[in-house]
């Protein structure tokens, strides 16, 4: 008789990343309780702008955001997809319940800490706040949220968390989104814009080795939970940044002949010297690139806010 093992996704995942040529792994499994805390770490350091200039954007632009979301009637639902630790969606939080005190927020991310975390915080800062939090992974919440009712709702996907995505991704999960959404609810996506190509490196190659330890973690959450023996100082993080297609990326690179065994896939991978694992993508926009992916994947721009920088942008779509 045959026995088939059920494998865990991240299990499946992984198997698959590993195999291929090149090797690579999936970064949303960056986000475990450890990974999450490693991202805050990131998220407050200096060199990683994105956070300072997305929050500047809604500290000084929070009214014109309200207006634009016309979150007048009530009650009105927002729903953040990778709400993490919601530092920034509190700004707005809380001054859009000042105005409407029948706002609900529904908070959706794949790590259990954080939703469990963002919600006992609110209750604390924002006590009258409605909320409703989510686990899972967007497109398997996607089709539960169509079904949640027919409030009007914002959907938030800030941060450039869409940059994980390629080109192709993108617009598959746009289209995803849709699915999701009645004719008159919004979308507010946050891009990380294109710009000198320094910053951008120094964002992602810290010398703080924040960024290095986030990829590594992925490493030591196979050896915890799929029973593998990385040996994390055996691999370094190598960052590039191609300006002409603002794509970053990032890598995991074996600093010698090795072989990993993992046990719940029961696979030895092994690796040449300098051979790469391709981690993430970080994808940087400029306003054509924007549009483009509005209009392929059925969405206009109704309204777009910058920081004062112009690094990053707060794009407001509606179904076309
Ligand atoms: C959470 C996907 C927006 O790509 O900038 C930060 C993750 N990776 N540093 C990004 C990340 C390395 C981040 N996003």
């Amino acid at each position: 008789m045959e026995t088939t093992i059920q494998l865990t996704d991240l299990a499946t995942d992984v198997l698959n990343g590993l195999r291929s040529k090149p090797k690579y792994l999936n970064s949303k499994y960056f986000y475990d309780a450890r990974g999450s805390l490693i991202f805050q770490k990131i998220m407050h350091m200096p060199e990683y702008y994105l956070t300072d200039c997305e929050l500047e954007i809604f500290e000084t632009q929070k009214q014109s955001i309200y207006d634009a979301f016309k979150l007048d009637h009530l009650p009105f639902d927002i729903v953040e997809l990778g709400a993490g630790d919601g530092l920034k969606t509190k700004i707005l939080l809380a001054h859009f319940l000042g105005q409407n005190p029948q706002i609900r927020y529904i908070p959706v991310d794949i790590s259990e800490k954080a939703v469990l975390t963002l919600e006992k915080e609110l209750k604390q800062e924002i006590p009258h706040l409605k909320v409703i939090g989510k686990i899972g992974d967007y497109f398997g919440l996607m089709e539960e949220l169509s079904r949640i009712d027919k409030t009007p709702k914002v959907l938030l996907f800030l941060g450039s968390n869409i940059g994980n995505f390629n080109h192709e991704q993108a617009i598959n999960f746009l289209t995803q989104v849709k699915t999701a959404m009645n004719p008159d609810d919004k979308l507010f996506i946050g891009f990380d814009l294109k710009k000198d190509p320094e910053i951008i490196l120094e964002a992602y190659n810290d010398p703080h080795g924040y960024t290095a330890s986030f990829n590594l973690n992925l490493l030591r959450r196979i050896n915890e939970e799929l029973g593998g023996d990385f040996e994390l100082m055996k691999f370094k993080h190598h960052e590039v940044y191609n300006p002409q297609t603002g794509t970053a990326k990032s890598y995991l690179v074996s600093l010698a002949k090795q072989s990993v065994y993992i046990g719940a896939i029961d696979k030895t991978i092994t690796f040449d010297p300098w051979e790469p694992i391709f981690m993430e993508m970080s994808q940087k926009y400029d306003i054509s690139l924007i549009q483009n992916l509005a209009q392929n994947s059925g969405f206009v721009i109704r309204q777009n806010f910058y920081d004062s920088r112009r690094y990053f942008m707060n794009s407001l779509w509606e179904l076309a």
